[in-house]
């Protein structure tokens, strides 16, 4: 879908995340002609520096995060002619007028607060104070949002005092991943699936996002938040929301965050019996957590797995596991649904069980497998095995699996079109929060320790034995 002509702003546009994410997408948009010709995109910071700087540091970042072959020298040089730069103060009066004329009113305008939150409200105030933003401008904003229910409010508050709801986009890098969309099309697009999507056919599903990095130089940030607030509260909860969600009405903002927010209200809190946390221990030669994030006492965990129970007619009885990691053996995150087991086998005991499982590779190799059960070729008798339906990317789409774009991509080119399906709105993030709140305060107040776990292994045993005593196990961390 074509988008109109935009000025993007980023605020922190000197920061990490412009660096690695927000810049090196915007070129592949350009690169796969989107990004219309008289389109700007502003780098604002505080730091002093020209535009001509600001335009070296673009064109470092694509060469660090961009494969030479795909940033060819003319490509890269066409793009900068799109890129200006204004420092200006969040806090103060200093660059404002500068950007007030740079920033077009009769084109769409972005502002992209790639910022600390604590920064949110000075700069939505400045936006206005100097006639910058209008009531049609949007604001992009990232995670952590906030670390609580009270922090998640208050940011609201001082968003919603500048900005209607329909102009707030808050991103969950999730959110874009072409799986976790795909997701979407294979249960709602399908006629198959959805009859058996609930207690009554699935056993349970398991929800892994495992990393093998560490928290590598964002300790600061990190240790004051561990698994359950980096990961948990956002990225999974959104993956488990689609999951359990009823069938929105329509492919619509609205009507899809009507739905998970349902999903998040109906959540059981969790008892500390169904939750183990973990600490990786020094190992490959790399530090500890506790090294890491230079506090020798912490008991932060960087690896968290539960069982969530979702009080509702569909899921009731049906278990979600979650289970979250750094310094875990693989990269790789994937959703499994597990469907029970045929009523009556009438083949008997000794040809095997057979259970349906849909797995949902969101990384690497993005895609869809559905395991079926079929006879085991050959005059033995009728012996039954499973067998992968694939529906892998690369393999169905041929080449075109190839273009499938980085979930940051899709994501402002979203809030571009102005389009909100795939952004979490504000009441959506205070029910996660709200849910999380108390599962926290359950550790914290009894100064309970996060279990230390091997680098390079799936976490913590216990982490095993929490499916076992159920009766179930995980699926192996495996690329
Ligand atoms: C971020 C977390 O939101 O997501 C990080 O803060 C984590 O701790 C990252 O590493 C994982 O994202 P991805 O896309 O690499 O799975």
């Amino acid at each position: 879908i074509p988008v109109e002509t935009f000025d993007l702003v980023i605020f922190g546009g000197t920061g990490d995340l412009a660096r690695r994410k927000i810049l090196p997408a915007l070129f592949r948009r350009f690169q796969a002609g989107q990004m219309p010709e008289e389109s700007r995109i502003i780098g604002a910071a505080r730091s002093e520096m020209g535009t001509k700087e600001f335009r070296a540091f673009v064109g470092e970042a694509i060469g660090e995060f961009i494969p030479a072959e795909e940033a060819p020298a003319k490509a890269v040089e066409n793009f900068l002619r799109h890129i200006s730069y204004v420092a200006v103060d969040a806090r103060g009066t200093d660059g404002w007028s500068d950007l007030s004329a740079q920033v077009r009113q009769d084109v769409i305008q972005a502002f992209y607060f790639s910022v600390a939150p604590a920064l949110f409200g000075d700069l939505a105030e400045r936006l206005h104070e100097h006639g910058i933003a209008g009531p049609e401008s949007r604001i992009v904003v990232e995670k952590p949002f906030g670390r609580d229910l009270e922090s998640a409010h208050a940011l609201n508050a001082t968003l919603a005092a500048h900005f209607d709801e329909h102009q707030i986009y808050r991103i969950d890098h999730y959110l874009g991943k072409e799986t976790v969309q795909n997701l979407m099309a294979v249960r709602f697009g399908n006629i198959l699936f959805e009859p058996l999507w609930n207690a009554q056919y699935v056993d349970h599903v398991q929800i892994t996002v495992a990393e093998t990095v560490g928290v590598e130089g964002r300790g600061a940030y990190y240790d004051l938040s561990g698994a359950m607030r980096d990961m948990v509260q956002n990225h999974m909860m959104q993956l488990l929301c689609l999951i359990a969600m009823e069938p929105p009405s329509q492919f619509e903002p609205d009507a899809v965050r009507d739905e998970k927010l349902k999903v998040i209200r109906a959540l059981d809190p969790v008892a500390p019996a169904e939750i183990v946390r973990g600490q990786y221990k020094a190992g490959n030669g790399r530090p500890s957590y506790v090294e890491g994030v230079e506090n020798p006492d912490s008991r932060t965990e960087s690896f968290i797995a539960m069982r969530v129970d979702i009080a509702n007619w569909r899921w009731k009885g049906t278990p979600f596991y979650l289970r979250t990691g750094k310094r875990l053996k693989s990269r790789m995150s994937e959703i499994v649904v597990t469907f029970r087991e045929p009523p009556h086998s009438i083949f008997g005991e000794e040809a095997g069980k057979s259970a349906n499982v849909l797995v949902i590779r969101l990384q690497p190799d993005e895609g869809i497998t559905l395991r079926v059960t079929i006879k085991e070729p050959g005059p033995g008798g009728m012996r039954l095995v499973d067998v992968p339906l694939d529906m892998t990317f690369a393999e169905a789409l041929g080449p075109d699996a190839d273009d499938i774009p980085d979930a940051y991509e899709r994501l402002i080119m979203d809030v571009i079109r102005g389009n909100q399906t795939l952004f979490m709105r504000g009441d959506e993030v205070e029910a996660a929060w709200a849910w999380t709140d108390p599962i926290i305060a359950a550790w914290s107040d009894k100064g309970d320790r996060p279990l230390p776990y091997e680098t390079g292994s799936t976490g913590p045993e216990d982490a095993l034995m929490l499916l076992h005593r159920d009766g179930r196990r995980w699926r192996e961390i495996e690329v």
